[in-house]
């Protein structure tokens, strides 16, 4: 296993949190995080020690298998060789664990007892109930309400490992009350989530409770490039000496970025790679949005963070990839797309689950609806490399199995299931919202 992590921002450092007074200092997010974790967020070290103790939580289920789909490939009939990184294998059924229990751990260092957070599909609170169960934490999982209310089998697993899991908009917070008496139907956003998960952390007088958020930060990247840093000594192992395609979906970024940014990293230094973050094309942040300044948050309790962005207050269409429905993106993914270095790339539901279900009857895992935008985009590219005649070799981020999420199979199967662009015109009423802000 990788005994360090990788972070991006030391070779491409991306544009610095903005508060009303300008750059936001480390300081200023001590009621929000740990001391020692906002160092990692500042930080622009290029590769850090991965400490003991998280190596140990780990080695729990890393490393990650690296399969090739021998069985995907003939069913496409194409030349190119394609690896998947299996992520689905964690305890938790994501690649979300390896950030879950080094945040868990970190935040145990320095004397936190309870960590709160949001989730989208579930997939990152129950990755953080796990971890916190783990280490003897206490966790609270402010659960976007439209998955909350498709998949109540997740928040059985937040219970099991000792989680509380309650659904967004609650009750509980300023935020999610001023959002219910405008829209008590709302299906929730993560936006709306992470606003009340923030609130409650910072509001616990007793200082002993933080806030743990599953993607998006530099820090969360970081602790995902493990993915990564597998894959380029197991496909050496294999016999390859070049990677062509490098795929994962992205919602925050945090999969994304855990197994591309290794790769990023090679093509700075001269590499030829396609580096492709694929996103729904009902939300289609890196693809349609511009790159500004907004806030992480729909009540705007986060600092300004440069990035692709919707606008805070977009709140996605009810489609069946929870996990994919966020107004931003990493600001470290949004840096390196604008810098050139990926090419990024929209896909309809429909072809995703098209994708999925090939992907479960060739090679026999049935993948969550998020990881499937990463195989409809390796099927393109896998096609090409067959029209090309070219063999070419693609990687991509199995990021989690879709056992939870079999409603959205059920509606696609019973062809429920519809594709949904999203107009030009809502997107750019979203940001108007950005009016005055200060641009990258
Ligand atoms: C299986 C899976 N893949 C991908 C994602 C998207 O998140 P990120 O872009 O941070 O990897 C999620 C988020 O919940 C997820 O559960």
């Amino acid at each position: 296993m990788p005994r360090q992590w990788y972070n991006l921002a030391a070779d491409v450092p991306n544009d610095p949190f903005m508060g009303p007074d300008g750059p936001v200092p480390a300081e200023a997010w001590a009621p929000v995080f740990p001391m020692n974790l906002v160092e990692q967020e500042y930080s622009r070290e290029r590769w850090v020690d991965i400490p003991e103790g998280i190596l140990e939580l780990l080695t729990r289920w890393r490393p990650a298998p690296l399969h090739r789909a021998y069985e995907l490939e003939a069913a496409l009939g194409t030349p190119a060789r394609i690896y998947y990184k299996n992520e689905s294998l964690s305890p938790a059924g994501s690649h979300k664990p390896n950030t879950a229990v080094a945040q868990a751990w970190y935040n145990k260092e320095f004397g936190i007892k309870r960590l709160t957070t949001e989730t989208g599909a579930g997939q990152w609170g129950s990755a953080l109930a796990f971890a916190c169960s783990l280490l003897g934490m206490e966790c609270k999982v402010f659960m976007v309400r439209i998955s909350f209310d498709q998949k109540p089998y997740r928040k059985l697993m937040m219970q099991a490992w000792g989680g509380e899991c309650i659904a967004s908009p609650s009750t509980e917070t300023q935020a999610g009350r001023a959002i219910l008496e405008k829209f008590p139907d709302t299906p929730g956003s993560l936006g709306i989530a992470i606003s009340e998960a923030i609130e409650a952390a910072v509001s616990d007088k007793s200082g002993q409770t933080r806030y743990s958020l599953g993607s998006v930060l530099n820090h969360v990247m970081m602790h995902q490039t493990i993915i990564g840093l597998e894959v380029k000594k197991q496909l050496e192992k294999a016999g390859e000496k070049k990677v062509d395609v490098v795929i994962g979906c992205a919602g925050g970024g945090s999969n994304f970025a855990g197994l591309a940014f290794p790769f990023v990293y090679d093509k700075i230094n001269g590499a030829d790679i396609d580096i492709i973050p694929v996103e729904p094309a009902s939300c289609p942040t890196l693809t349609k949005a511009p790159y500004v300044y907004d806030h992480g948050d729909t009540a705007k309790m986060t600092p300004l963070v440069a990035m692709y962005s919707l606008g805070h207050n977009f709140i996605p269409p009810p489609i069946h990839a929870g996990g994919l429905r966020y107004h931003g993106m990493a600001s470290l993914v949004s840096k390196a797309a604008n810098e050139g270095l990926l090419r990024p790339l929209a896909i309809h539901q429909l072809e995703c689950y098209k994708a999925g279900i090939l992907f479960a009857r060739t090679e026999g895992i049935i993948p969550a609806p998020e990881t499937t935008h990463a195989i409809a985009a390796t099927i393109r590219e896998a096609n090409k490399a067959k029209e090309e005649g070219k063999e070419k070799v693609i990687v991509f981020n199995f990021s989690g199995h879709g056992l939870m999420d079999l409603l959205g199979y059920d509606k696609y199967l019973s062809g429920e299931l519809t594709n949904y662009d999203l107009p030009d015109e809502v997107i750019k009423k979203n940001l108007e919202d950005l009016a005055g802000y200060p641009m990258p």
